[in-house]
This record gives C-alpha cells, structure tokens and sequence, in this order.
C-alpha cells in the first residue's frame, strides 16, 4: 500500500461519508462509475482535492493503459482479450485504439501497453502513424516515468518482422521509459505467445496496478471501448453455408476467378462495406497425402497438437488437414528441415535471409521434403510446422443489397512446381473443394480503415483491379441502397477485356443508370504496350487532381507488392505536376489525406 492512501479515507471523509458513498455508487454500472467520476472531477476544478499529495493521485490514476494498432484485426483482438483479462485481475484499464490516442497524455502515464502488427514494408499500421511520427519526432516528451511493454504481431517471412513493434520499443527507451518486461515479438500463429506475454505482463503489473480493496478506485472500473462483441469470431467462427461458387473468370483466362456467395443464416453477424471475411479452411486431402508419402509416414499414427490452448492427441493425417500450414512455408520450418536433412544446398541457403525468404514464398512443405528427404518422425515434423490461420477476403457486397449474404471475389492460387500442380490453401479450398452447400467456418474482421465517406456527397476514387475489384462491388451496392449522391470513378484492370472483365455487366449498369460517374479500364494484354490501372490515372491527372482538390476520398485494393506501389507512385507525379508541388510536397498532400481517411488502401 502506498504511503498517504489509507489517510485519503481517513482524513478526506469520515466513516458516515465513506459508507454512504459506497451505498450510493454500490450499483452503479461501469459507464455511470466513468460518468460519475468526470462529474466529480469538474466539482473538484479549483478545490484541495485537485491538489491532493502526489502519493494520492498516483493511486487514484493508477491505470493501466493499453494502445492497439492494427491494420486487419489481430492485434485489436489481442489487445481487447489483454485488456479483459487486466480488468479481471482487478487493474483499471483504459483500452484505446492508438488512432485515437492523444499523444499529449502520454508523459502523463505511468503503465503502458502496445500492441501493434506491422504493414507494408516495415510500416506501422495506418491507425499507428501518427503516433509513429509523433514518437520519432522533436515533440516526443522525455518519459522517465513511464513503465510499458510492447507485444509486436508480425509476419517472419517478410523482410522488416515486427518492425512497427521494434520501432516504439527503440523509441520508448530513448525516451527514458522502463521497459517492465521484455518486447515479444509474434509470428502468424501468434495465439499462444501473445497469451504467454499477456498473462506474464499481468502478473508483472497486478501489485503496482490493483487498487487495495478498501480505496475507491478498486471499485471504477472503465468500460472498454472500441470491442464489438459477437458470438462468434476467429476463435469461434460461425459454420456458414456455402451457397454458390461461380468462375467469373472467361474459359480462355490465366486466372481463375470465383464469385462466392456464403449464407450467414441466423448467424446475426453482420458488415460493412470495406470490411472482410475470415475463412477457415481444411487442407486438400491429395497433398495431404502426398506430403505423408514423401516422409514415408503412416497417416493414423497420433500426434499431439496444442489446439484452442489445450493439448490433443489426432492423427497425423487429420492435423496435417486441419491444424497445421503445409501450403505456406515458414522460414523456421526451412531451417529445421535443413538440419534434419544435412541438405548442403538448403544449410547454404538458411544463412541467407533474403534467399530464405523468396525460396519459401514459391515452395510449398512438400517441395522442400521432397527436394531434400530426410527421416523425421510424425511428431517432430508436426512440431517443426506453423498452427493453420484463416485467410481474409474482403467482403464483394453490402448487407443493404444481399441481407445475411456475403460475397467473396476469391482468385484461386495456383501455379506449377516441376511438373506438379500447386495450388494456394483456402482459395482452393473455397474454389475448388467445397461443393455449394457445403460448410465454411467464417468470422468477419472489422476494418475501420477502409470505409465510405460518411459524407454521402462526397466523391469517390477507387482503384481495383484484379480482385481488388471487390470492395468497390460493395460500396456500390451501399451507395446505391443509401441512394448516396456523391461522384464514383472506378479503376478497373486485369490482363484481357474478353476473358477478366470482372462484373463487367454489374459495372455497366451502374454506368449506364448513372450511378457510376466514370469507369476506366486497363487490360494489359490485349495490345502489345502493357497498360495498367496507372497509367489510365495519369491519362486522366488533370481530372484525378481536381477530384482530390474537392474531397474526393481514393481508395486502392488489390495487389500491394506492385500495384499499390505503383499507383502510389503516380498519384505523387500527379499532384506534383497538377498542383506545382515538389515530390516531397506531393508526398505530404498524401500523408495528409491518409491521416484524413482520404486515402484508405486494402492491399495484400
Ligand atoms: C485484408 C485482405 C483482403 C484480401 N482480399 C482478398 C480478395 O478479395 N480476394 C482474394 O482472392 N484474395 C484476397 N486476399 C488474399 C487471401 O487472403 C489469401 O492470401 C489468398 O487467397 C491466398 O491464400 P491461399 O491460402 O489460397 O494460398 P496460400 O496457401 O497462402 O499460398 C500458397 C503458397 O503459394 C505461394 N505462391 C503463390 N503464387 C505463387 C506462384 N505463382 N509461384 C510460386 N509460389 C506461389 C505463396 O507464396 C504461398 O507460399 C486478401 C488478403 C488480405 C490480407
Ligand atoms: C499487406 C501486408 C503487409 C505486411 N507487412 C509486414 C511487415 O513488413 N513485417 C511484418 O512483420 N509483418 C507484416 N505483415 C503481417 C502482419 O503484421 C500480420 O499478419 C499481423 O498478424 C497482422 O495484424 P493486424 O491484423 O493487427 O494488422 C503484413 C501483412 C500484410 C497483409
């Protein structure tokens, strides 16, 4: 107990106050005790208790607060659990998401908590930017008595893993803050180390954080905001209907592409445009065999696999098929498979990290088993392997359109490895595994950075070829059901007009009935200079430009290795030239509009 706290009771109420104030806040929910107190707080603006001793504020402000920065939901997810599990071990926590931060508090804190993924290249999350900026910058505040602890949700086969995460640690110590428990940095399957660090942080900060039982601020409580709870979710997911599945995608394409529809039945989940579906999946039961033959395995041998938290003894072939990523390869798995099998080409190639990680984004398990065999027992091949995570589709309609539907543009991964046929996990799976009727687990994952203006005058600028067409399906359909007045250009793409025109006759109508202002269309192979869907924004920069310049908010979706950097790149040349802006400048318009939710990108 804090020296001064006991005397806060003693000596600011006596004991009659004391018991009637307990009755009176006794019933109080968690929004009546944060109301309350902000009523109390502005009574007290000029009163002693505003002055109260230092020993005292600490105890009441002794809250915990937890930031999360998240570009498609896992670490909002994350920070939400953290910040339940905080509340019930008696901590007072404030979650925020870090967008809406104030970064002015912040030498203010004493226990901090973040928990961020990493985006593009290295790049903090759209919602983390400018607390990113703001850490990085003169303005930071020296932070000598902040305690904090950071939880980085990352990808390891991208070259910058947990960057966004390892940046604010930097930053923070820099800043003289205390770092109370070691960063932990989470691959793809991040459940278990995220509850790991979780519960240790917690137990860590419970005796610094948790209110005596007598004192006032055991008892408040902030409600947790920005958690939308549902039945179901990633953890739970809804086992949906698969309704229809129907190439889109001409007989003559290279690509093979499905419109998807799923019944969300009585599920009571529910979207908006711009946000996306989780699916669960179940690897293909041809590579799953094909994967055991080449380890010279038996596929009924049992293997214990940590699911849902808890350990479970199954059969090789079933965690192979639903519990573990053999379509993807993690540079952890190429490295223990390289010393298991003494393969000196691969022992060469693990000590380069660049060469591991393009080696491991065109071979699948398999390959490299069968590349360099290697005897390996069920079990340690199972532990070698990443836990299965579901795949994310952004959501191809509006619920104002389709009700408990929800539409899927789904491009079926697909290529060849000497001779064999490869084939990506869940577009295969939704594509060409699942009969229409058949079960799907799904979940939706809010994305708050992708969304219509909610001005319904405002125009909009999308920018989606490929399947990065299927947002822009759906703020159509929510447009056109909320009869929105605002101006819509698409930008539309893929390699020929006869055979990946997708939706072309959704798109037409909505051109011919007005809806849609403008479409513009890039189809690279269909004449011999390859076009894209920038080059038709710089034909048009003159009408781009004025668009932005009145309020106009742009969209991208679709590819983010080449297309969204190169759109990117002449949307600067644009403005540049439009608006007689240096590059910098040009880059600065952006950054201003993304800060805005002007410029909104949904790229993978
Ligand atoms: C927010 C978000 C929204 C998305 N929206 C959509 C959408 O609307 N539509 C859509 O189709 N996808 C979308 N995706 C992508 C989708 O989530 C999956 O990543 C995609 O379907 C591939 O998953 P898969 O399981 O089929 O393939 P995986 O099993 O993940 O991939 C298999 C392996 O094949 C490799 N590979 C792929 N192509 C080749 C090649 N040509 N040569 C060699 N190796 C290759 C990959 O590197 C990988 O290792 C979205 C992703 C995100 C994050
Ligand atoms: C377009 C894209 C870019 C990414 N870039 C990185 C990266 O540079 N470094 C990294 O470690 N992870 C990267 N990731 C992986 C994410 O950080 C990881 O999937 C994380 O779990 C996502 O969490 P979130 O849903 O909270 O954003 C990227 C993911 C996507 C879809």
């Amino acid at each position: 107990m804090l020296p001064g706290q006991q005397n806060l009771n003693q000596t600011m109420l006596d004991a009659n106050q004391l018991a009637s104030l307990k009755e009176t806040i006794g019933n109080y929910t968690p929004l009546q005790f944060a109301w309350a107190s902000g009523y109390l707080a502005a009574k007290s603006e000029g009163s002693p208790v505003a002055t109260l001793p230092t020993a005292v504020q600490t105890q009441v402000a002794a809250t915990l607060t937890i930031l999360f920065s998240s570009q498609t939901g896992n670490a909002k997810g994350v920070a939400g659990q953290l910040a339940k599990d905080a509340e019930a071990a008696g901590i007072t926590v404030n979650l925020k998401n870090i967008a809406e931060y104030k970064v002015k508090t912040l030498k203010t804190e004493s226990h901090l908590l973040i928990v961020t993924s990493t985006n593009g290249e290295g790049e903090p999350p759209d919602d983390a930017i400018a607390f990113h900026e703001f850490l990085n910058s003169k303005k930071a505040p020296k932070l000598p008595s902040l305690n904090y602890s950071i939880l980085a949700l990352g990808d390891s086969s991208y070259e910058f893993y947990c960057q966004t995460g390892k940046d604010f640690d930097e930053r923070l110590q820099a800043l003289g803050a205390k770092q109370v428990s070691p960063r932990v940095d989470c691959d793809v399957d991040y459940e278990e180390d995220c509850a790991a660090w979780s519960v240790n942080i917690i137990e860590t900060l419970k005796d610094d954080l948790k209110p005596s039982s007598d004192s006032l601020a055991s008892v408040i409580n902030l409600p947790v905001a920005g958690i939308v709870e549902s039945q179901y979710n990633k953890q739970n997911p809804y086992a949906a209907e698969l309704s229809v599945s129907q190439k889109i995608t001409g007989r003559d394409s290279a690509k093979d592409v499905r419109h998807v529809e799923i019944d969300l039945g009585e599920s009571g989940l529910t979207y908006q445009p711009g946000d996306a579906l989780g699916v669960w999946f179940e690897n293909s039961s041809s590579l799953v065999a094909e994967l055991i033959s080449a380890l010279s395995l038996d596929e009924n041998e049992n293997v214990t696999v940590k699911l849902n938290g808890s350990e479970q003894e199954i059969s090789l072939k079933q965690a192979l098929t639903s519990s573990l990523e053999i379509t993807q390869t993690a540079p952890a798995f190429l490295e223990f498979w390289a010393n298991i099998s003494g393969d000196i080409s691969l022992l060469a190639l693990v000590e380069d990290k660049n060469a591991v990680r393009s080696f491991t984004a065109n071979h699948q398990v398999v390959d490299i088993v069968k590349q360099a065999p290697a005897n390996v027992n069920a079990q340690q091949f199972v532990d070698a392997l990443r836990k299965i995570t579901p795949r994310l589709y952004s959501i191809a309609s509006s619920q104002a359109e389709v009700e408990e539907e929800v539409h899927l543009t789904v491009g079926l991964v697909s290529y060849e490895y000497e001779g064999q046929l490869r084939l990506g996990g869940a577009s295969s799976f939704l594509t060409q595994h699942l009969d229409e009727g058949g079960t799907v687990k799904v979940f939706i994952e809010h994305n708050d950075n992708f969304r219509l203006p909610e001005n319904a005058d405002t125009p909009v600028i999308m920018v989606g070829p490929g399947t990065g067409v299927a947002p822009f399906r759906a703020f159509m359909q929510e447009r056109e059901a909320s009869d929105a007045t605002g101006d819509n250009w698409m930008f539309f793409g893929d390699q020929t007009f006869t055979q990946d025109f997708l939706y072309q006759v959704e798109w037409q109508a909505y051109l011919k009935s007005g809806l849609l202002t403008k479409m513009d269309v890039a189809f690279s192979r269909d004449q011999v200079e390859k076009v894209y869907v920038q080059d038709r924004i710089k034909e048009n920069a003159a009408e781009v430009f004025s668009w932005l310049e009145r309020g106009a908010h742009l969209y991208i979706c679709g590819d983010a290795n080449r297309m969204a950097k190169d759109v990117h790149h002449t949307l600067v040349d644009i403005i540049a030239e439009q608006g007689g802006l240096t590059a910098e400048q040009a880059e600065e318009y952006l950054k201003s509009l993304r800060s805005n939710k002007r410029y909104q990108k949904d790229v993978y």
